[in-house]
């Protein structure tokens, strides 16, 4: 089977892409990431990309007139690549319709939370003031509403006691990290495709996310 081709869009940490470059390195991820690109410079998932030979392109929205502009500017990069899949992973800028469209049906994002609750920023903190006894994060494909395209994977994390919002944030941290390859490794052996923004799933309209319990996938 031929490699799917990656390109991972990041802000910062780049917990999540070390998870994807792991997985690739125990071959759970039948793929090849051809570029990172930062938003910002000297983030840590840079480095993580550099050790793992990886090319790197740091394209500052800073330096762009407009949303549109810096979008394209990625577009260069990323279209010669031809991905397969382009995941957003932490990457924390809204994206144009124009970027969105032209790279529909493969284009992926983690969000921290149980979506639909707690769309945007700050979700940890929304869920410990609205005392949550759970909370989570979603793999879902991207579509041109913020935070709203459908959803792939679903992990349930519990919030505790004595949690602040960095405590649950580690915890869905590490969540994120299974739940995430778990969905790019099936969206690259096709076993989940998106068209018409619907997700099929071994063929068959996914009607409810898939969770994630017990390292296992499990459809409701
Ligand atoms: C993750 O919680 C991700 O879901 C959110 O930002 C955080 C970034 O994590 N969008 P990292 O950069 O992958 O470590």
């Amino acid at each position: 089977m031929k490699k799917a081709s990656l390109v991972v869009l990041i802000s910062g940490g780049g917990s999540n892409l070390q998870a994807i470059i792991q997985a690739i390195g125990k071959q759970y991820i039948h793929a090849e990431i051809k570029a990172v690109i930062s938003n910002k410079a000297s983030v840590r998932g840079l480095d993580y990309a550099a050790s793992a030979n990886i090319t790197t392109h740091v394209i500052e929205h800073t330096q762009y007139p407009s949303r549109e502009a810096f979008d394209q500017a990625m577009m260069q990069v990323i279209d010669p690549l031809k991905p397969d899949l382009v995941i957003l992973a932490g990457f924390m800028r809204i994206l144009s319709t124009h970027f969105i469209e032209h790279y529909e049906n493969r284009l992926i994002n983690i969000h921290p939370s149980l979506l639909p609750k707690y769309k945007g920023l700050n979700t940890h903190q929304q869920a410990l003031e609205n005392n949550d006894v759970q909370h989570g994060a979603s793999v879902h494909y991207v579509n041109t509403e913020l935070d709203s395209g459908p959803i792939v994977i679903q992990v349930v994390v519990p919030v505790l006691a004595d949690d602040d919002k960095e405590t649950l944030a580690l915890r869905v941290l590490k969540a994120e990290h299974k739940i995430y390859s778990a969905a790019i490794k099936m969206h690259c052996e096709n076993k989940i495709t998106f068209e018409k923004n619907k997700i099929q799933y071994d063929g068959k309209v996914l009607s409810k996310p898939l969770l994630w319990e017990n390292n296992t996938l499990i459809q409701q």
